[in-house]
Order: structure tokens, then sequence, then C-alpha cells
């Protein structure tokens, strides 16, 4: 019997760019998993099975051997700090912007500065490297309420075409990092499954080179 491998997936808007790039690998799920509710989906390659699994959960998934390796955003593994995981590839799909971003018009504070985000972690290493003091709010989704309702000063936020703030009446700040979805691989089954993984990787490699 072949090896088993899990690829954990993040569903949502990634999901639909990843599944053309996993067929360029010959991996296709046997089911669409945007038309079912099942969690686990086994494919047309014996032994791979896909999780479909929420963004933030995915890189979690991976560091604890729940999954052999996984696709998220950058800005996904850049929050959850990447303890035990390598990222050996550049998929350069779901493209966009961590940004700051705050009431039009309105100047930042000179003191302390309010910032609600879901990305705490960023935030806070962002702003502590401007010599900024930030009160750090979370919140898991709409941060672009949070200034208009007096919650905070900023958010911290994906930005792509800039309407959602734009119709929220923000105004995009600074640029904290460019992201794109990433491979990512847990460091012990690299060691142990390299040999199933590495043409994984290879093929996928090539898919995303015939994009470009
Ligand atoms: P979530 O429910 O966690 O927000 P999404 O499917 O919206 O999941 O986002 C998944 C990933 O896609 C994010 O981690 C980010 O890397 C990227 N992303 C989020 N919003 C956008 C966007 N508007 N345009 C392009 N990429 C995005
Ligand atoms: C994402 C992100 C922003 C928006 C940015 O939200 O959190 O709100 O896209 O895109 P834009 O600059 O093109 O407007 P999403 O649609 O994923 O909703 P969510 O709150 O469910 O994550
Ligand atoms: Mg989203």
């Amino acid at each position: 019997m072949s090896e088993q491998l899990t690829i954990a997936l993040s569903k949502g808007r990634i999901l639909e760019e990843t599944l053309p790039l996993l067929a360029g690998a010959g991996i296709e799920p046997e089911e669409d998993p945007e038309k079912s509710r099942k969690l686990v989906f086994e494919t047309t390659v014996p032994g791979v099975r896909l999780l479909i699994i929420r963004a933030t959960d995915v890189p979690t998934y991976v560091q604890y051997g729940g999954a052999d390796m996984g696709v998220a955003g950058k800005d996904v593994l850049m929050e959850h700090g990447g303890d035990g995981l390598y990222e050996p590839l550049d998929l350069a799909i779901a493209r966009c912007r961590l940004m700051t971003a705050g009431v039009a018009g309105q100047a930042v504070p000179e003191g302390r500065v309010r910032v609600a985000t879901k990305f705490t972690r960023l935030a806070r290493e962002y702003y502590a490297a401007q010599g900024k003091q930030a009160d750090i709010i979370k919140l898991y989704g709409a941060m672009e309420l949070a200034p208009l309702l007096g919650l905070a000063d900023e958010i911290v936020d994906i930005v792509d075409t800039g309407n959602t703030l734009k119709a929220n009446g923000l105004e995009p700040r600074e640029t904290i990092a460019d992201i794109s979805s990433r491979v990512v691989v847990s460091r012990a089954s690299m060691k142990m499954k390299h040999a199933r993984i590495q043409p994984i990787l290879d093929r996928m490699g090539e898919a995303v080179a015939r994009r470009q």
C-alpha cells in the first residue's frame, strides 16, 4: 500500500485557485469540495487525501502532524509564526497586501494608538517596530467597522482592490507586507515522506510557472 499523505487546504477563496494547481500535480478530489459538507476528500491519487478547513487552522494542522502539508496565505502563516513548518513554494494566488488603514483624512493620534485587527501578533510587531505605543483590540472580521464606531484609530487588515476600505470611509495607509498563498510542509513530513512530497512540489511549481 502506498504511504498516506494528507494535504490541508483553506476553504474559501484560496481553494478555488489551489485546485487547478493541485490538478497540475495530478491530484484531484473525488468529489467537488465546494458542493459537499465533507471535511476529508479522497483524491485520484491513492493514499493522498485533502482536508478542507479554516484558513487560520491550516498551519496548526500541519505543525501538529494532522496534515503533512497545506496551503495558506502568507498573512496567516506570519501570524501563526511558522514553528515546525517549511515554506517551499509561493503559489502566487490570492495576492493582496496587509495594510494599516484609518478614517479618511483623520490623523493618527500622537500618543497611544488603538488598533483593531485579527492579526494581533503582526500588528503588535509592526507598531513596536515603528516605535508607536499600540493598544491592540482583537476582532474576527469586519475590521473596517471599528474606526467608524470609535473602537479604534486604525485597523490592520487585508487590502486588495481597496473597495472595502473606500465603501466604509477609510483610507489605506502603510503596507506591512505583500501577501500571496504558500505551500507549507511540516519539518517531520519533509524528512519522513520526502520521496512522496518533492515530486508534488516540483509539479505544482511547474503549474505555477505555466500560469505566470
Ligand atoms: P477568511 O475567512 O479567513 O477571511 P478568506 O478565504 O477570505 O478566508 O482568505 C484566505 C486568504 O486569502 C487570506 O489569508 C489572504 O491571504 C487572502 N485574501 C483575503 N482577502 C483577500 C482579498 N480580498 N483578495 C485577495 N486575497 C485575499
Ligand atoms: C477581505 C478582507 C477585506 C477585503 C479586502 O474580506 O478582510 O475586508 O477582503 O478586499 P478589497 O480591498 O478588494 O475590498 P473578505 O471578502 O474575505 O471577507 P471576510 O470578512 O469574510 O474575510
Ligand atoms: Mg476573508
